[in-house]
């Protein structure tokens, strides 16, 4: 149950993947294992609280159904993803952009995603988005999505973050120049690069990244290999 004395973790689990435990509960969000060449955990592995899924595309989708139905999680995502997945068995809880919702774990907010998010069986997976948790201890914790880079980062910013989990890959969202616009609009104390190097088409040079965000900003770019984790309070 709700526990304020334990200080928040993110695990990387490659690609856009990641187990976030805060408050006492566990979070998965945009569960991609199958599949994913990095992931260090399978889906018959994991016991999340609630899945948090950003979007439709099956890299972020993942193997949800297959792990909210053996742990009976709660899927949080939009609205259209919710109906999709509760006609196939999944208990899920819709909201959408602009909205937020006290869950036990903390106030989540859906925020907008510059990109898509039909799913892979061609159904509509309405809207892409991000989700802006605020921790029972009141830290700020952005997670992107899939994106590119949009102005309001800016206003996200003034929420005042501990964290920003941005994609920096190139190609389907924003790459390294945009992430670094990005960044300097979102103000966080902390960056975690995500959605690179998982294919080809992905590959990102990221150490010089971290130097050329860390001189230009106040941020300080956490680089994680799969499997690594943040805790907050670290660095
Ligand atoms: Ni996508
Ligand atoms: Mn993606």
């Amino acid at each position: 149950m709700g526990d304020k004395n334990v200080s928040t973790i993110v695990r990387f689990w490659g690609h856009a993947a990641l187990w976030v435990e805060t408050g006492g509960y566990k979070l998965l969000i945009d569960p991609f294992l199958k599949g994913n060449p990095f992931a260090p955990v399978g889906p018959g592995d994991v016991e999340p609280d609630y899945i948090l899924v950003t979007h439709g595309h099956g890299d972020h989708l993942g193997d949800t159904v297959e792990i909210a139905k053996r742990c009976e999680a709660t899927v949080i995502s939009n609205a259209e993803i919710r109906d999709w997945l509760e006609a196939r068995g999944v208990k899920g809880h819709g909201m959408n952009i602009g909205g937020g919702y006290h869950f036990p774990f903390g106030y989540l907010k859906m925020t907008q995603a510059v990109h898509s998010s039909t799913m892979d069986d061609g159904s509509s997976g309405g809207n892409p988005g991000g989700f802006l948790l605020t921790t029972i201890q009141g830290e700020k914790l952005y997670f992107a999505g899939d994106t590119g880079l949009f102005g309001d980062m800016r206003m996200i910013g003034e929420e005042g973050l501990a964290l920003a989990v941005i994609p920096v890959g190139d190609n389907y969202t924003m790459g390294l120049d945009d992430a670094l616009r990005a960044v300097k609009m979102l103000q966080p104390r902390h960056v975690i690069p995500i959605h690179y190097n998982t294919f080809k088409i992905l590959r990102q040079e990221i150490e010089g990244w971290k130097q050329k965000v860390e001189g230009e900003t106040g941020s300080a770019v956490i680089v994680l290999l799969p499997g690594e984790a943040w805790q907050m309070g670290d660095v």
